[in-house]
């Protein structure tokens, strides 16, 4: 796993958009897998206003989103599908039919097969990113989920159902349930890019570095990627045990490469 530590969340989001514009750049046809959640927005923006100089094209993209709310249909304000269409998809060059998210109105065990299905003949995914939740949860994947898990319906914590009631307005009845991708569908991806930004996330943040691999703590299962990339704020960084050795690989790597990544 390698930890870049930025100075900003605006940092974090700029070093992120790059490594996507660099895949985009070697391979144009390349399969995204994408996050919702407020991480990913600046990214988001970054991904826009690159298209928009004209540096990158999403003509040949195809995506796959982590996760849907069960129950909530896709023109719904707070469905994911609205989520990915106003904070990205709408300001960019990509086909709507190559932009994938599950469904959360049909049967939820037929919808997870063929969500498998559909990833597997676009030939996997070759960068996946990822938020972390402050409980250690990777798409919906919440603690004690398997960490061989496949896409699947899963029942969101308290927790976590608190944490995203800043989105839904007071007379809003907020889902419980969602498809997610598994725990095992995330580490197929030949590439995991996980951000986090703030404060809140120092504690999940060292479980996911530093911790042991649990189920307890989702995104500790990111250890075993081959090529896992976490880039976080100083703040998230915070309580990092081995923090100076991060930034010693980081120093180094700009000494032989000319560039922190
Ligand atoms: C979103 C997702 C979640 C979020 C996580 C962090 O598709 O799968 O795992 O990445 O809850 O959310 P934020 O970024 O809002 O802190």
């Amino acid at each position: 796993m390698r930890v870049i530590i930025a100075d900003s969340p605006e940092a974090v989001a700029r070093m992120g958009a790059e490594q996507c514009i660099r895949l985009l750049q070697d391979k144009p046809a390349a399969v995204l897998g994408l996050a919702t959640g407020s991480t990913p927005i600046a990214l988001y923006a970054h991904l826009i206003q690159r298209r928009q100089q004209g540096e990158v094209s999403f003509r040949q993209v195809r995506t796959f989103n982590l996760d849907e709310y069960i129950g909530i249909a896709p023109q719904h304000p707070q469905s994911y599908r609205s989520f990915m269409q106003k904070q990205l998809f709408d300001h960019i060059d990509i086909l709507p039919e190559n932009t994938h998210i599950p469904s959360g109105m049909g049967d939820p065990m037929a919808e997870s097969r063929a969500y498998e299905d559909k990833i597997h003949s676009a030939g996997g995914i070759d960068l996946q990113i990822l938020g972390l939740g402050r409980n250690g949860h990777i798409g919906f994947n919440e603690p004690t989920s398997s960490l061989s898990s496949r896409t699947r319906a899963k029942t969101l914590t308290q927790e976590t159902i608190r944490d995203n009631s800043r989105f839904f307005s007071a007379d809003e009845e907020q889902p419980h349930l969602a498809i997610t991708m598994g725990i095992g569908t995330i580490l197929d991806a030949r590439k995991v890019m996980l951000l986090a930004a703030g404060a809140a996330k120092a504690d999940a943040v060292k479980a996911m570095v530093e911790g042991p691999i649990s189920a307890m703590h989702p995104a500790s299962a990111l250890q075993m990627h081959p090529s896992a990339l976490v880039i976080v704020d100083t703040e998230a960084a915070s309580k990092l045990e081995l923090i100076d050795y991060y930034r010693w690989v980081q120093s180094e790597t700009l000494r032989v490469q000319g560039a922190y990544l």
